[in-house]
């Protein structure tokens, strides 16, 4: 890999030194400013969130969920589907009066939508409200772009086209406490024919194993207790250094780190899937029987209109040998319903891997046209209606598949690391078994973010599970 990959520590401490004075700035003027961050897009955004949380906190902001009392509300954007950029460029807009009535205040966006040079070219003539945007290549930048914004009183763009590049020991203010994100690696090299990420998130390029390590031994003092290890891509963990040390060497060193009780990860493309991570997975005591192995569609013919580089045969033995190796796992997938050309019989194809591997649970999505990428102009597109009739069936049948497995657990007494209260009930706790599903409980007054308790299994639905605390 490329030296200047790395940003430079001198770069990293200027980047320090101007947050500190953006601080003082705050001080000096008797203020605490309260920064609102919206994220949207896959956990590789919500972490650069929550470093962004971190450098935020650094130069002196608290934070609120009131859009009325903020100072500063960054929209942190993901850019895969169209209907993710529409719901971003609406809340932006809505925030015009917001800034008339409160011109001090910063509206500002980062993220995947901001590395297209024709959608920050958009936000920068049409609207005039938002004065600080930046890609996702320049995170670590924040402060000198936020006190330019602040002191200056200026609009700052600043989004580069590079290939990316690694900032490490940045400050992060983590969401939850008992469970972590840990990006392994950036960007993607893949290529999909239907997909932004590459062209937004640059060319792959994985972090040192010793910083990797090191972060999550620190997480490990501090009492979290589940890692989830993030990437696009996280099979080719490695492939662009020369540290000696793949995917399935980082699982087993991860594996020995005391206090860590729990180690999920994902992305896994097909195509990468070795025999050496199988077997990793299967030795690692601590790597949940969880896995997330997106196929995408059914048809050998549109995978490879797709570029995914397999065939459907070669998805299904694989999920065979997985199978054969690690039991009974809990298995997920991506899908995509009306890919360019995708015929009736080619979608018959993505209902029978569905019926033939019965995911726990599938992320399935609508295609949608991004700009730019291979599919785009692909002249034979699947008008909407068919889309949405595919994508209603495919559904139907995914969840009565998801009921049937969640039926199996009716009575089963399982394990689970509490979370934390339940989103939707209050009086309710909430946690995840090792396969990652999600279990309620009644609160008992006693049982704590963090601790591994056994639950029996007293109610099931397509969606979750509840149950009773019994240990
Ligand atoms: N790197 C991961 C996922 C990246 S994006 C992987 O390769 O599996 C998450 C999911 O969004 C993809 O798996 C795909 O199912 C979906 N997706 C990506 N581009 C899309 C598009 N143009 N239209 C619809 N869904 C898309
Ligand atoms: Fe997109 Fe394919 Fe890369 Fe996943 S592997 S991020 S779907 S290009
Ligand atoms: Fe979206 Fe960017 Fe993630 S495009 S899915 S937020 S990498």
């Amino acid at each position: 890999m490329k030296k200047d990959r790395f940003v430079p520590k001198e770069e990293l401490l200027r980047q320090e030194e101007i947050a500190n004075a953006l601080s003082s700035y705050w001080k000096e003027q008797g203020k605490t400013p309260l920064a609102m961050v919206i994220t949207y897009g896959c956990q590789q955004n919500e972490n650069d969130s929550e470093r962004i949380r971190g450098m935020l906190s650094q130069m002196g902001y608290g934070f609120t969920e009131n859009k009325e009392e903020a100072d500063l509300i960054l929209f942190n954007t993901c850019a895969v589907r169209e209907g993710a950029e529409q719901r971003v460029l609406g809340n932006v807009g809505a925030l015009k009066h917001l800034k008339k009535r409160n011109p001090e205040l910063i509206v500002g966006i980062c993220g995947c939508m901001m590395q297209q040079q024709q959608v920050a070219e958009q936000i920068k003539s049409k609207y005039r409200h938002v004065s600080l945007v930046f890609g996702t290549h320049v995170v670590h930048r924040l402060p000198e772009l936020l006190s330019e914004t602040v002191m200056k009183k200026r609009r700052v763009f600043c989004t580069d086209d590079s290939e990316g590049v690694i900032a490490e020991d940045i400050p992060i203010l983590r969401e939850a406490d008992c469970k972590a994100w840990v990006s392994v690696m950036y960007g993607c090299n893949n290529f999909c024919t239907y997909c932004i990420v590459p062209y937004v998130r640059g060319r792959e390029r994985s972090r040192k194993p010793e910083k990797i390590l090191a972060e999550i031994k620190i997480l490990a003092e501090r009492g979290v207790k589940e890692i989830t290890l993030l990437g696009q891509n996280v099979n080719s963990y490695g492939k662009d250094a020369d540290f000696g040390m793949d995917f399935a060497d980082l699982l087993r060193e991860v594996n020995k780190i005391d206090g860590i009780f729990r180690i999920r990860f994902m992305t896994s493309h097909p195509k990468d899937m070795s025999d050496r991570l199988i077997d990793a997975m299967a030795e690692c005591d601590k790597v949940m029987p969880q896995l997330h192995l997106p196929f995408q569609a059914g048809s050998t013919r549109v995978l490879s209109e797709m570029n995914r580089k397999y065939t459907k045969e070669q998805y299904l033995a694989l999920v065979e040998k997985v199978r054969a190796k690690l039991g009974a796992i809990s298995m997920t997938s991506d899908i995509i319903v009306g890919f360019p050309g995708e015929t009736e019989e080619d979608f018959q194809e993505t209902l029978d891997v569905l019926e033939k591997v019965r995911f726990d649970s599938v992320f399935s999505f609508i295609y949608s046209k991004r700009t730019g990428t291979p599919a785009a102009t692909m002249d034979n597109q699947v008008p909407e209606e068919v889309q949405h009739e595919r994508f209603e069936r495919l559904l139907e049948l995914q969840n009565r598949i998801s009921r049937e497995i969640n039926e199996e657990y009716f009575e089963k007494t399982v394990e689970l690391l509490v979370e934390g209260a339940s989103k939707t009930d209050s009086g309710v706790l909430s946690g995840r078994t090792p396969e990652g599903k999600i279990v309620n409980f009644p609160d008992d007054g006693e049982t704590k973010t963090g601790d591994l308790i056994t639950v029996k299994i007293t109610k099931v639905s397509t969606w979750s599970l509840a149950g009773e605390k019994i240990g």
